[in-house]
């Protein structure tokens, strides 16, 4: 029995009637509590808060995505590791994991601020059969079903929990891969978050459960986005606070206004100018002005 095998174990089941020496003290050394019963066996008390890769891996029931995980202390950006990674040829559903990034990328070229074990910095290597738009859409949605009931879309791709911002995705195209980068805010103080953005984040006890409740997502989502995109619209629709609205965006030096209708079947934003004519918006190199 490996690690891995064992920690799935012990989030099956309440008692594991045997688990080898040499895993028990393994998993005591990573900062798991693990108590033993007489004739009932070994019951996980406590995880630590850390990202694992076994751990993760133990978790999940995912078809394709983190197929092969792997977890960095720190790195500069996660998109780049998985750049280079598919260089190498890696298999599709690959997942990076830094527990903090010296280079965070944001949209635009911003900062992101990634600060050690208070978020969920990770990409993802895909090679989807359908457009990137899709892609950010279904990620979209995976982010706002994990962070709960109270959290929102803002168009394109940002997470927002009470009007602040909870995480954001920086899907990049790189030579046939596509690699979808996601950043969640989790057990932030005000410190911790660039005070510019607006920002919030995620409470809970259980980051690396957050995680893995993520993957599951997004393994759902992906293959939704290929089979039947419509319904993931409909659920962004029903969460997304742009839809419904007169906005403003600048693409460029040119500024749009309309009012936002949906989405098409490529997960572009169509907006209706008010000569009625209806505009198509693809593409990460835009900013919304005004919602
Ligand atoms: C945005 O809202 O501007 C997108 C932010 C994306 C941040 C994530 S964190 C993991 C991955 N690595 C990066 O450098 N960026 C993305």
């Amino acid at each position: 029995m490996n690690l891995t095998e064992a920690l799935a174990q012990l989030y099956r089941h309440e008692y594991v009637t045997k688990l080898p020496a040499a895993v028990l003290a393994e998993l005591r050394q990573l900062g798991y509590v693990v108590e033993q019963r007489a004739h009932l066996g070994y019951r996980l008390v406590e995880s630590p808060d850390r990202l694992i890769a076994d751990d993760l891996r133990a978790r999940l029931k995912t078809q394709m995505i983190g197929k092969e995980i792997l977890v960095f202390e720190e790195t500069a950006s996660t998109n780049d590791v998985v750049a280079r990674l598919a260089d190498g040829h890696r298999g599709e559903g690959l997942v990076v994991f830094a527990e903090s990034q010296t280079k965070g990328r944001g949209r635009h070229g911003r900062v992101w601020s990634s600060p050690r074990g208070k978020g969920l910095w990770f990409s993802v290597l895909l090679r989807p059969r359908f457009p990137l738009t899709r892609l950010t859409v279904a990620a979209s949605v995976a982010v706002a079903r994990v962070a709960g009931k109270e959290a929102r879309i803002k168009w394109p791709n940002d997470v927002t929990l009470h009007g602040r911002k909870l995480a954001g995705i920086l899907t990049e195209a790189r030579d046939g891969v596509a690699i979808l980068g996601i950043g969640v805010n989790v057990n932030c103080q005000a410190k911790d978050l660039p005070a510019e953005l607006h920002a919030t984040s995620l409470v809970t006890e259980d980051r690396p459960g957050l995680a893995a409740e993520l993957l599951q997502e997004l393994d759902e989502l992906y293959r939704q986005a290929d089979e039947d995109f419509a319904r993931i619209s409909t659920e962004w629709a029903r969460l997304c606070t742009t839809v419904g609205k007169q906005i403003a965006i600048r693409m460029g030096d040119r500024r749009i206004e309309g009012h936002a209708q949906a989405l098409d079947e490529d997960g572009a934003l169509l907006i209706r100018r008010d000569s009625g004519k209806i505009e198509r918006i693809v593409g990460a190199d835009l900013t919304l002005e005004r919602e």
